[in-house]
């Protein structure tokens, strides 16, 4: 896998083909993408491959896709990599889920470190493998003064047991009276929640077309903007992402209010 090449921490040369998107315009680029990554069962069911291998070719989808925000500077990228329900599955797919993950985190060590990225995940890491919980402080660790992207990758990650744990981080705390209830805002609550400090997702994709968010960022994509392509995660392109980006540079924000 080759990232972009680097010469100077945030000086990268870029890969990705802009002239394809005449129309893309890279002073207006979303802060913070978040992606629910769906369909790599569905694309391995077509090619009579079982979903495991499925789950191989969507980890080189993220590459992908990791490479090209960096390369276009968005700021933060949050990818849905295994949710609190996916515990449910069978025990050989979450073991080759885990088994992948950790992988992934060893070999992208060196192309994290080289393109300045920081990783960082969130969600319920302390019911992770021991394996996957060191691969991850490792990479952590390493990465932790990067500044050119945060890579946040969603871990044993449910929306509605993020809400809960804030819920209850507060009530600790009221009743230790360290927060004044009357005073409880809603940047009370963000900062308590896994994304404390980070702007909301400016955009929502989410591939092989399922209409729904699936547990994903309750709270932070209240004002997201949300698009849903029939693409299955592993043939999810860089090109494909690029025209969904474009597509968000023409939509209108208005955040609950008027345009005049
Ligand atoms: C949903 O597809 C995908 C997942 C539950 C896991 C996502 C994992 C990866 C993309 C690969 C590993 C991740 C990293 C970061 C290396 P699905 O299995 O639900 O697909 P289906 O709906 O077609 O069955």
């Amino acid at each position: 896998m080759i990232y972009v090449k680097k010469k100077r921490k945030n000086s990268l040369s870029f890969n990705t083909d802009f002239s394809l998107h005449t129309d893309f315009d890279t002073a207006s680029i979303p802060s913070h993408v978040a992606i629910i990554m769906d369909g790599n069962g569905r694309w391995a069911k077509k090619r009579m491959l079982n979903r495991v291998q499925g789950h191989r070719k969507g980890a080189e989808t993220v590459r992908t896709i990791v490479e090209c925000c960096r390369e276009i500077g968005i700021s933060i990228l949050t990818l849905y990599a295994f949710s609190t329900e996916n515990w449910q599955r069978p025990k050989m797919e979450v073991a080759a889920l885990m088994s992948l993950l950790a992988k992934f985190l060893k070999s992208e060590q060196k192309n994290m470190l080289d393109n300045n990225i920081r990783l960082n995940a969130i969600g319920q890491i302390e019911r992770l493998p021991e394996h996957v919980r060191q691969a991850l402080h490792e990479a952590m660790t390493l990465t932790k003064n990067n500044e050119g992207m945060l890579f946040n990758l969603a871990l044993s990650y449910g929306g509605r047991a993020e809400i809960v744990r804030m819920v209850r981080d507060v009530a600790i705390k009221a009743k230790e009276g360290r927060i004044d209830p009357d005073s409880i805002t809603y940047e009370v609550v963000s900062d308590h929640l896994y994304t404390k400090g980070m702007p909301d997702p400016d955009l929502l994709v989410r591939t092989s077309g399922e209409m729904r968010i699936s547990n994903f960022l309750l709270c932070q994509i209240a004002y997201t903007e949300i698009f849903v392509t029939d693409t299955l995660w592993p043939d999810f392109s860089k090109e494909e992402f690029l025209r969904i980006l474009q597509n968000y540079q023409h939509r209108e924000r208005r955040f609950g209010s008027t345009n005049n």
